[in-house]
């Protein structure tokens, strides 16, 4: 059994509490949906309320520490080496369509370094989390990336961009250029809308790889560091290590990186 720091039971119950508000809440969108106007409000007061709940238990918990949330932005902590990063709905487009298909992330960012990584879907009731040096778990199992290292055998997601964000319609194009490329190259390509869990899939070795531009630091500081712990790579197209500035993330196992990487590449010669 491996053993879980302080800061990791504090998070993990910050997430389990907000997943329960969530879950009761999702309850209520299923309903919504039905109605002319939608779920709309709802779902934003739903998102506040988590992030509220989240930040209420942590601060409980560590005083001093900072936050970076995707509600609330920045709120500095006395304590400038410790900094929670915190997507409390991630998926929102899926919770508000009904789609039980989202997740509570949150990291732990010290000295500069995410070193800690909750991300829990309270839907399947699975929580996934790592600590730096001690792997990546889904709940007391180990998590591991998968084996495979042909690309043709190989599973990717990702995330599609708005064609308003994500650099604009350039971005756009990129991204039309680059799913083509993994579509001649893979053995499939899924889009399910939640970047936590799809890092988490990585190092659940459910597939093999995930790539997105434009993402935010909560949608990927848990991630990153389950990703890493699970023994895979987490870089940039170019296959440098990621820095929650990077534009781009590319997760994937060992087996495929290399491949992986070069493939993203050769789209944006085109
Ligand atoms: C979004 C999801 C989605 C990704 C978007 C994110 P949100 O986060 O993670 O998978 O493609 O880029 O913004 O808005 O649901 O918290
Ligand atoms: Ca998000």
């Amino acid at each position: 059994m491996a053993i879980r720091s302080a800061n990791l039971n504090v998070m993990m119950r910050a997430a389990e509490k907000a997943g329960r508000a969530l879950v009761r809440d999702f309850g209520e969108v299923e309903q919504l949906q039905v109605m002319k106007k939608g779920p709309g409000d709802f779902v934003s007061n739903a998102d506040r309320k988590a992030e509220d709940i989240i930040k209420r238990e942590l601060q409980k918990a560590r005083p001093d520490f900072g936050f970076l949330m995707e509600e609330s932005g920045e709120t500095a902590g006395a304590d400038e080496n410790n900094r929670f990063i915190v997507d409390p709905l991630d998926g929102t487009t899926n919770f508000l369509h009904g789609m039980p298909h989202w997740a509570v992330s949150i990291g732990l960012e010290q000295n500069g370094e995410v070193t800690t990584g909750v991300i829990y879907d309270p839907i399947k009731d699975e929580m996934f989390w790592a600590e730096k040096g001690q792997g990546a778990f889904l709940r007391d199992k180990r998590l591991r990336v998968s084996g495979r290292s042909q690309m043709h055998d190989s599973v990717f997601a990702t995330g599609i961009p708005h064609i308003g964000i994500g650099g604009g319609p350039k971005g756009h194009a990129l991204f039309m250029k680059r799913l083509h490329a993994v579509m001649g190259n893979s053995a499939g390509i899924r889009r399910w809308g939640t970047a936590s869990l799809d890092l988490a899939y990585v190092a659940a070795g459910r597939y093999e790889g995930f790539w997105e531009r434009g993402l935010h630091p909560w949608d990927v500081a848990a991630g990153w560091i389950i990703v890493k712990e699970a023994g895979g790579f987490v870089t940039d197209v170019a296959g440098r290590a990621y820095s929650l500035k990077s534009q781009d993330i590319v997760a994937s196992n060992s087996g495929v990186q290399t491949a992986f990487c070069k493939t993203l590449r050769s789209a944006d010669k085109e």
